[in-house]
């Protein structure tokens, strides 16, 4: 499939420095076997597809986002491609509180985690910033604060696991571009953040990774079940 094509780079590309730079061995699928894994944003795009392949993986998942309708398909399917189990919690990721109860609830349908990642964001459209505050605040609370919530609230369990955490960004966020300033700040955020944490974790000898992933432009156009029309021009 074409679509495959589109999207097996990248996500390979995920796992693989994932991988690479967390431990000095070679990915195999097996090492996801029986992983207690989240994803979040999984209703549609990277993280629909990221759900499949730990699906493929035979990886346990639970996936969230807010459209219950898709996220009901997507678990069915990740049960077909042979995930060791997969289960899905909808609500939005605006609300702190559900963040943090999503996490426990998660925890406790698989019985532990192993990997976290965060993918969801808002959604955007490129426009010339034109002061409007409600759409800053959004992508940060969304974007940013929701991923500080959602790592914070999981880490005693992926302490327990020798866990990591992924957090999926964007060339955005390494490099400023012209009329996605909200977007952009709240991935330039997420390495902050991340990055400094990362830090504390080597220092305190914390044995959680954690993993910044930057992606350049994809065009998930495909069959999924969902699709927006304007993704080719998009420049996230
Ligand atoms: N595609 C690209 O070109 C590209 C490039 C660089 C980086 N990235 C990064 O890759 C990740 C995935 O991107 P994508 O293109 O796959 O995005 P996408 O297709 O727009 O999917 C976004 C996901 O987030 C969920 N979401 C939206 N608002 C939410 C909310 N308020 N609470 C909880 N979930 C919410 C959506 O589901 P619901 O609407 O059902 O909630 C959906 O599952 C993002 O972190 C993005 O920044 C993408
Ligand atoms: C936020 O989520 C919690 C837990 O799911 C829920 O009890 C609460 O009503 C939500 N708040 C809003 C404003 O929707
Ligand atoms: C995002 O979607 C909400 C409705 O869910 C809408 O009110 C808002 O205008 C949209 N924002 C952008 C930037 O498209
Ligand atoms: C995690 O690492 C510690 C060493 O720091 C080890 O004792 C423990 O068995 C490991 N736990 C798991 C679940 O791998
Ligand atoms: C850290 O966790 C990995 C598994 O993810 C384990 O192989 C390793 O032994 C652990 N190292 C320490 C120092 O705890």
């Amino acid at each position: 499939m074409a679509f495959m094509k589109k999207y097996l780079p990248p996500i390979l590309g995920i796992f693989l420095a994932y991988y690479y730079y967390s431990a000095n061995e070679e990915f195999r699928p097996e090492m996801l076997q029986g992983k207690k894994v989240i994803v979040t944003g999984a209703s549609k795009g990277i993280g629909e597809q990221m759900a499949y392949h730990l699906a493929k993986m035979g990886a346990h998942v639970v996936v969230t986002a807010r459209s219950k309708e898709n996220l009901k398909k997507i678990v069915s399917h990740c049960m077909e491609l042979g995930a060791a189990s997969a289960h899905y919690i909808a609500g939005t990721m605006e609300n702190m509180t559900f963040a943090e109860q999503f996490v426990a609830k998660a925890g406790k349908l698989m019985g532990g985690l192993d990997m976290l990642i965060l993918n969801h964001i808002t959604n955007t459209s490129m426009n010339l910033f034109s002061g409007d505050i409600h759409i800053v605040r959004r992508s940060m609370e969304v974007n940013f604060l929701s991923y500080v919530v959602l790592s914070a609230t999981a880490l005693p369990m992926l302490k327990q696991s020798n866990g990591s955490i992924v957090v999926v960004s964007s060339k955005a966020g390494k490099m400023a571009s012209p009329l996605i300033a909200p977007y952009s700040a709240s991935k330039f955020a997420l390495d902050g953040f991340f990055s400094s944490i990362r830090m504390e974790h080597s220092v305190a000898k914390i044995n959680v990774s954690i993993t910044l992933c930057i992606l350049g432009l994809i065009n998930t156009a495909g069959p999924t079940y969902t699709r927006s029309s304007d993704r080719a021009h998009r420049v996230l």
